[in-house]
């Protein structure tokens, strides 16, 4: 792991107790969204960056699911709430850059308010199409980059810059069939499919 990823990690972590408490400060229209998202997931189903697992209530029952995400201590929380809820999923170590799963093992990837953490997100999105199925699903909610003033200042300190997600996954080879704007326009939804 390289000494910028180390130390992204390192923050993740600590970061997780935190997210945590946050849990209550979650908006309702937030948490509606996840679950409109995580309800159109099918079948074998990655999550990228599952975080301290929010979106974990909110699946089908019927999804297999798998998770990643690069902090063991999101990841450990992300776990216990899985236990809590009596769901079995499983919880790996991975960065959203370079996925350990072979190609087309997936027939959904979610990924949620995460993509704006990572440095290379055209990278990451490639990754996910190359491990969905054709046809399979990317279900995607993000920031997009603050283009006006005063938000554009803010964007220029950013260590990750944001991009606008639905661009980034047409680039990578995704066919989207829907997007929108939330939150006064600053989180994108992206529904996608690998054609
Ligand atoms: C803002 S949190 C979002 C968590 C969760 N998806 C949610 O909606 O609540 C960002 C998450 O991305 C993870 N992350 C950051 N860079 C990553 C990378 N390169 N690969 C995988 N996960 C990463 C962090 O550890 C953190 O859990």
């Amino acid at each position: 792991m390289d000494a910028r990823t180390e130390h992204t990690r390192r923050r993740w972590n600590r970061m997780a107790a935190y997210r945590e408490h946050g849990e209550r400060f979650q908006t309702p229209a937030m948490r509606r969204t996840r679950e409109i998202l995580c309800a159109g997931a099918r079948g074998e189903t990655l999550e990228v960056a599952v975080g301290t697992g929010r979106n974990l209530p909110h699946y089908p029952p019927q999804v297999r699911l798998t998770a990643i995400d690069l902090s063991p201590e999101m990841l450990g929380r992300a776990r216990e709430r899985a236990e809590e809820l009596g769901m079995a999923a499983r919880f790996l170590e991975g960065d959203a850059r370079k996925l350990d799963f072979p190609d087309r093992s997936f027939d959904t990837v979610l990924c949620t308010l995460a993509m704006c953490a990572v440095p290379d997100q055209f990278g990451a999105l490639s990754e996910m199409y190359r491990v969905l199925v054709p046809g399979g699903r990317l279900l995607m909610v993000d920031h997009v980059e603050y283009a006006r003033f005063p938000g554009r200042l803010v964007e220029r300190r950013r260590e990750n810059l944001r991009r606008l997600p639905r661009e980034v996954a047409v680039e990578a080879g995704f066919e989207v069939g829907h997007h929108d704007r939330l939150f006064l326009g600053l989180v994108e939804r992206v529904v996608a499919h690998r054609p």
